[in-house]
């Protein structure tokens, strides 16, 4: 038997989302009614469709209601007036629809046996408040759709026999496109006007809003009908996601960010719309198992797309999408030839084996460091010297390198770190001199510049990471770039077994099945669904760099002024795509780690780069390494935080670092 779903307002906003979720159910029927009050062609794509029957009606009249609830098993209730705006035009029309309708629905229900109503209401139930606000907090209505929401509410509470399950559904401050479309709704509505009029105005812009994506409010509804009634009968939930909880200014900077040439101008005036909520949508996403798919975050519809192009494309293994990747990075670097792999691990453990590399040879490297470097190293069991670090950028201190050079020597391994580059030209020189190989780790470096050129734009040998945290991402990944032909078609074949040509292309047309294996490789190659993803990011490219610069600046400005903290400030040949920030604490009596639990305690975590390598226990035993011998390392250690620093945090949530560090020293 098919479950008969009536949803009124059904060709509204967010009900066509709900109709075209619900219709890929064979075992729902829906019946939706509405006045068709701003179009009737919303649902025109699904008229046809046997398991959807379209009426026009009123809520508010009996005879059109009594046809439709008697035959329904659920009832989703989403028309009414909706938003602040219409509902004031008039008053009494508002009070009809928005709640002398919910009467006479609660009636019909009871008198029918309807089995569930679900009930659309609004998080602007609660007014304003600078708490975080729950289900069980306190309603201040602000405006007559609140109010009438509220009454709405109480009546159901009250009103609705035993046997009716009932659920409540208060949605956030939705947005997103829809077939019937609406542009008094925030994100809707600066977009609009930034698109069309090249400007924002913002009328204060310190609001909080919950914001939600429409199709992920559909969502919501369509988990209400099939949830389990023991669980969410009588329940009441705010829709929406934690993550989203933003100001307006928030909005309007990310809009802003998208739109060329926007200006948005804020206007300090005192403004009719005093609205200010931030809520907790815990309670949805542990009872109905909710999460928003949509944000205004990182991972943007680029991202998505991509990844859902490749996989409709029947080739989502290393192939074109591979090929278009590196094409892009030897643009964006200037480098000449580009292997993209599973991690910047692989990357060097490959680049190490090109040049040269064997057991017993000895690597001069860095402490400071991720254990990939160290292990890369270890992978070939050949040794690696560390040499201490500068005090300023925690690089290897390019001015100790000589001292530790030996017959076995065979390369010097850098590590730039954190976005500033390490001393090329001296390290270059050293390389030469000693006929040793430069090999670069440059995990955190992507985009960064040495004295005006690309790190791996010159480069024999440059590793690159795409792990989630990094500058570019694409999930897992990274890259090996290099100026020499014959070493890329080393590592390119390294790469995938050793095995010679075009090993993806044998499952082509261009192909072949024959291939010989020239040496024993790896399984290190990046998948086409990855290197779509880094697509995606590369045409990101200046937006994220903008972003992580602007964000750096804000936290440069607000902790220069506080005299426990010194910041990392690197050194004056790099010209960074900032990947840390990094600060170093000088206090006294609060020490790092200290502070590290303090920042937790706000629910702000940090990171410490690196621990020291040689602290590791497994090298402990595989090394002789005495940690006197490193004194600017350890000094750094003991006293360096990385704050959070990504291309998704917020100037806002900067700002709140910044606040809660001074607390902490004040
Ligand atoms: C300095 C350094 N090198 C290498 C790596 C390894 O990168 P991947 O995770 O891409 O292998 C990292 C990872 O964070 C790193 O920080």
């Amino acid at each position: 038997m098919k479950k008969k779903v009536l949803i009124t307002g059904g060709a509204g906003y967010i009900g066509y989302h709900l109709v075209r979720q619900l219709l890929k159910r064979k075992d729902v029927y829906i019946t939706v009614l509405d006045s068709f009050l701003y179009e009737d062609s919303s649902l025109n794509e699904f008229k046809k469709n046997k398991n959807l029957s379209i009426i026009k009606g009123d809520i508010c009249n009996l005879y059109d209601m009594v046809k439709v609830v008697k035959n329904a098993d659920i009832v989703i209730a989403l028309a009414a007036i909706v938003g602040d705006p219409a509902c004031a035009l008039d008053e009494e029309q508002t009070y009809s629809s928005n709640y002398h309708s919910t009467a006479l629905l609660v009636q019909l229900c009871n008198y029918y046996k309807v089995k569930r109503l679900i009930f659309a209401s609004s998080c602007s139930v609660y007014g304003a408040s600078d708490i975080l606000l729950n289900e069980g907090s306190k309603l201040s209505p602000l405006s007559l759709y609140a109010k009438t929401r509220i009454m709405s509410e109480e009546l159901i509470k009250k009103n609705v026999s035993q046997n009716l399950e009932w659920i409540i559904l208060r949605f956030g401050t939705v947005f997103g496109w829809s077939k019937r479309m609406r542009f008094d709704l925030v994100v809707n509505f600066l977009t609009a006007n930034s698109f069309f009029a090249k400007k924002i105005d913002i009328l204060g812009g310190d609001q909080w809003r919950p914001l939600v994506h429409v199709s992920d409010v559909a969502n919501a509804l369509f988990l209400s009908i099939f949830a389990d009634g023991n669980i969410v009968s009588r329940e009441i939930f705010n829709v929406g996601d934690n993550k989203l909880n933003v100001q307006i200014k928030d909005i309007a900077e990310k809009i802003s960010s998208k739109i060329k040439k926007v200006r948005i101008n804020y206007k300090h005036i005192p403004f009719s719309d005093r609205r200010n909520y931030k809520v907790s949508f815990d309670k949805i996403r542990t009872l109905l198992k909710f999460e928003a798919k949509y944000s205004i975050e990182r991972i943007t519809s680029k991202e998505i797309n991509a990844v859902i192009n490749v996989l409709k494309s029947g080739w989502i293994t290393t192939g074109h999408k591979n090929l278009e990747f590196a094409k892009e990075i030897n643009k964006i670097v200037g480098s000449k030839y580009c292997v993209p792999l599973n991690s910047c691990t692989a990357s060097i453990h490959l680049a190490l084996i090109a040049a040269g590399v064997k057991e017993n040879d000895e690597i001069i490297t860095t402490p400071m460091t991720f254990v990939s470097t160290i292990n890369s190293i270890l992978y070939l069991k050949a040794k690696p010297i560390f040499v201490d670090i500068k005090e300023n950028d925690f690089i290897m201190d390019e001015e100790r390198v000589e001292r530790f050079i030996t017959k076995k020597t065979k390369a010097i391994l850098t590590v730039h770190y954190g976005g500033f580059s390490a001393n090329l030209d001296k390290l270059t020189q050293i390389a030469k001199k000693y006929k040793l190989e430069l090999i670069e780790d440059a995990a955190h470096s992507f985009g960064s510049k040495y004295k005006k050129k690309f790190i791996g734009q010159d480069s024999k040998y440059c590793c690159f990471s795409f792990y989630p945290t990094k500058n570019i991402t694409t999930g897992e990944g990274g890259a090996f770039v290099t100026n020499n032909n014959k070493i890329f078609k080393r590592v390119s074949r390294l790469g995938l077994h050793g095995i010679s040509k075009d090993a993806w292309k044998r499952y082509s047309k261009v192909g072949s099945w024959k291939y010989d294996v020239k040496e024993i490789g790896f399984k290190y190659n990046m998948t086409d669904i990855q290197a779509a993803i880094g697509l995606a990011q590369l045409s990101r490219y200046n937006e994220l760099k903008k972003h992580r610069k602007i964000i750096y600046g804000i936290y440069s400005d607000g902790l220069s002024k506080v005299k426990e903290v010194e910041i990392v400030k690197g050194n004056n040949y790099s010209d960074p795509f900032q990947h840390l920030f990094v600060i170093r604490i000088k206090s006294k009596v609060i020490n790092r780690n200290v502070f590290i639990e303090k920042m937790k305690e706000k629910n702000i975590i940090c990171s410490v780069h690196f621990i020291p390598v040689y602290r590791f226990s497994v090298y402990k035993k595989l090394l002789t390494t005495k940690v006197k011998d490193y004194p600017q390392t350890e000094k750094a250690f003991q006293e360096c935080v990385s704050i959070p620093f990504s291309s998704s945090i917020t100037k806002k949530e900067a700002t709140t670092v910044i606040k809660e560090v001074n607390k902490i020293f004040s």
